[in-house]
């Protein structure tokens, strides 16, 4: 099958959160069953080219008034065209060099790159048998397709759209909904979590949850060039003490062997900043450490943070650090050198923090919400339900959107921690065996696929 992704991030080129990673992953695991799936996305200035493999020109083509230049590399192996628009339109005079992914014009950015992009398919005359469309910036594509390119000629495609977070551009995505043949989200505890919005009851009869997994070789504490041990379930405890070693060494906290709660989020209300603060205090107070890597898109989050941080690494000095930016190799030494990965969001589509923390050993705690239901098990709570999926339970989790929620698991995690090691190192060596990788959902994907031609 020719499955051909459209979308406005891709990790690690183009990466602002999950959907960065699941663009790659996803069509990995795919063609690694065998099908041709390319990419799509705009050649941004800020593209970290370095992980872009014999990147080169192709061609031009004419769009919209605009020339539009076509490059094309390799990235993680997947085939990717890059679309550069080349002169003035709407405010910008080069749309996708304003060096960064999202914040500035961008509907009319992205609308134009995805109107583009099927221009592009057209005009070299590609007929793939999905289009795969992701949120609200890349969802014009339905409609776009089935009003104006199936009809040109553009083959007898599919248009797949999947929701990462509802949260964002609901317009777009009800107008998506109506237009694409199978809508997706990426879990299904979600799915049922938003069946009664307005964007997705009129179409819920063409939408399916499915969890989104993580590539194994991109998250592999075994051949991690970030981190200073590589590890493997079998050594989970050497690998993650010589990370937390490392870790507190280059954040300058103590070195000691108490357990650290690490948290690498972007901070915005999704992931329950107000848990994020509570949960830093209560485990400094439980004789823990904290390692906080986040950004905010929000000037006034950010302000709150930064003051947050210079209060708490004056009072807790050695023993918390707030590292309020983007980082990807700190985030690789974090899952690895953390004993615990915190996700309290108040709502979560599927979330990869917990998924990534598991492939390192290191143990989530939850709240009960959207994907983070459906992939962490509470050790006491949790029993029969990871049973039935065939899991043993794997973590720490609580309901409500309280701070004593939070204490009831991280009070629990902390003394498992101190109280338990033998059972606790245990539990790092079973998480790490898990499998949280696209091997399942990628064949739920191929029958959806499927099921989209028999339409
Ligand atoms: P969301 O897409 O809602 O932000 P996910 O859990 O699906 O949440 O994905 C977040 C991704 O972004 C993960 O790969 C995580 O490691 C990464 N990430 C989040 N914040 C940072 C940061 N400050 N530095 C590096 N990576 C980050
Ligand atoms: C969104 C969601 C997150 C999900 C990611 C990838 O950003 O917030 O829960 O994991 O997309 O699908």
């Amino acid at each position: 099958m020719h499955i051909v992704h459209i979308a406005v991030e891709m990790a690690p080129i183009a990466k602002v959160g999950g959907l960065g990673d699941v663009v790659t992953s996803l069509s990995r695991a795919v063609q690694d069953l065998g099908h041709n799936v390319e990419v799509i996305l705009p050649k941004y200035d800020c593209l970290n080219l370095s992980n872009v493999k014999d990147l080169h020109y192709q061609q031009s083509f004419a769009w919209g008034g605009t020339e539009i230049k076509v490059w094309f590399g390799k990235v993680e192996d997947l085939p990717v065209y890059f679309l550069e628009p080349q002169n003035g339109y709407a405010a910008c005079h080069w749309m996708f060099w304003v060096g960064c992914v999202y914040g500035k014009n961008d509907e009319s950015r992205f609308g134009f790159f995805c109107h583009s992009a099927l221009e592009f398919l057209l005009q070299k005359g590609s007929s793939p048998d999905i289009i795969h469309c992701h949120d609200w910036s890349s969802a014009p594509v339905a409609w776009l397709y089935k009003e104006q390119y199936a009809l040109n000629g553009l083959g007898n495609g599919r248009v797949v759209f999947t929701i990462h977070n509802l949260e964002f551009g609901a317009h777009h995505i009800g107008k998506a909904m109506a237009h694409c043949d199978k809508a997706t989200t990426v879990s299904d505890t979600y799915s049922k979590e938003v069946a009664g919005h307005g964007a997705i009851a009129p179409h819920y009869f063409k939408f399916h949850g499915i969890r989104n997994g993580i590539d194994p070789d991109i998250w592999d504490p075994y051949t991690d060039n970030f981190i200073p041990v590589h590890y493997t379930s079998e050594n989970v405890v050497e690998g993650k003490s010589a990370a937390k070693k490392a870790l507190q060494q280059m954040l300058g906290l103590q070195q000691t062997d108490t357990p650290i709660v690490g948290i690498i989020s972007r901070l915005t209300v999704q992931k329950g900043i107000h848990l994020i603060k509570h949960a830093i205090y209560r485990t400094l107070e439980r004789n823990g450490q904290v390692v906080l890597l986040g950004s905010a898109p929000d000037p006034r989050i950010q302000g709150d943070f930064t003051n947050l941080a210079s209060r708490l690494h004056g009072e807790y000095h050695g023993r918390v650090k707030l590292c309020l930016t983007y980082d990807e190799p700190l985030s690789h030494l974090i899952y690895a050198g953390a004993d615990f990965i915190l996700v309290p969001s108040i709502f979560e589509p599927c979330g990869l923090t917990q998924l990534i923390a598991m492939r390192y050993g290191s143990i989530p705690i939850v709240r009960k919400t959207g994907g983070l239901y459906d992939t962490v098990f509470d050790v006491d709570d949790d029993k029969d339900r990871a049973q039935a999926q065939g899991l043993e339970p794997n973590g720490f989790s609580f309901e409500g959107a309280d701070t004593s929620g939070v204490d009831y698991a991280l009070d629990r995690a902390i003394s498992t921690f101190y109280d338990a090691r033998d059972w606790f190192n245990s539990l790092c060596k079973r998480v790490m065996e898990q499998d949280w990788s696209w091997n399942r959902p990628a064949l739920d994907y191929m029958e959806l696929y499927h099921s989209a031609r028999k339409n």
